[in-house]
């Protein structure tokens, strides 16, 4: 049986598949899971980019699995299935390399979570976009109250997320929801255009750049300002003195 959540590395393209057909590719506890060490393998890889997508033709990710979550205590719903989500929907927001989302029918409630941590969407032409959690009595948690307002505005999130709007290819791509629209069927075959887009440029610039982009919307400024500072001491020859200090059991001396 193949894995619900799938990652295979090819020419520098890392393709992470949620594979849940037979449930429209509703995320459970063992899938949200399984998407943090996903991410690890990417940035431990040549990956230069990475295109998400779900497996079939129907559905791009249809939330959260309603039997999954409908079981938790509420002990358990906030202290696992929100922040475990959030752990792992962080990691793909935050993910070192340019990540391309295929949204290849329902990208509903965790679906648009989901989609909303690209940095680019592709949209199939028969794709539906929205959140339906309120008329299900559960709350868009998994950033789709944060990331998603951060990402695509908090108009439009109220609109579906408060009024049930749901939007078609067309109507996303007016909204500014997706960023590309494509014929059914074609959603890989246009990311990976996109993806040889990227691998053209520099992929340190382009790493540092998304940190960037990604501080300056409030999606990671602490771990950024550190990360670029401490990539700046690190490659001090400061630090060669403070270590050498350090082993010789002698005062560093620093441009003195
Ligand atoms: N969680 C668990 N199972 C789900 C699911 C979800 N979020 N979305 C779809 N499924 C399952 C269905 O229960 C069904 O399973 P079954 O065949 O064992 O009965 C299967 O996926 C196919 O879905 P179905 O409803 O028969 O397809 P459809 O084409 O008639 O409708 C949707 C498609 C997307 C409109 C409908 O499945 C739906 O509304 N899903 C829930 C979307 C949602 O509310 N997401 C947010 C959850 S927090």
């Amino acid at each position: 049986m193949s894995e619900p959540v799938r990652l295979k590395i090819v020419e520098g393209v890392a393709w992470l598949t949620i594979s849940r057909p037979d449930k429209l590719n509703a995320l459970d506890g063992e899938m949200v899971d399984a998407i943090v060490p996903a991410c690890r393998e990417i940035e431990r890889s040549a990956a230069k980019v990475a295109i998400l997508t779900g497996e079939g033709e129907r559905s791009f990710c249809a939330g959260g699995d309603i039997d999954a979550w409908s079981n938790a205590s509420p002990e358990a719903f906030g202290r696992h299935w929100v922040r475990d989500g959030h752990a792992a929907f962080d990691a793909l927001a935050r993910l070192a390399v340019p990540l391309i989302a295929v949204l290849n029918g329902h990208t509903l409630g965790g679906g648009l979570e989901l989609a909303a941590c690209a940095d680019l969407r592709i949209a199939e032409a028969h794709v539906r976009i929205g959140q339906p959690e309120t008329g299900l009595g559960i709350i868009p948690g998994w950033s789709g109250t944060q990331r998603a307002v951060r990402r695509f505005g908090p108009q439009l999130v109220r609109r579906m997320a408060l009024f049930g709007h749901v939007y078609g290819a067309e109507e996303a791509l007016a909204l500014g929801l997706v960023d590309q629209v494509v014929a059914t069927g074609e959603g890989r075959a246009a990311a990976e255009i996109a993806a040889a887009g990227v691998m053209k440029r520099s992929a340190r610039a382009t790493e540092l750049t998304k940190m960037l982009i990604n501080a300056a919307e409030g999606e990671e400024s602490e771990r950024v300002v550190e990360a670029l500072a401490g990539a700046v001491a690190a490659a001090s020859d400061e630090l060669q003195e403070g270590l050498s200090a350090f082993r010789e059991r002698r005062p560093a001396r620093f441009g003195q």
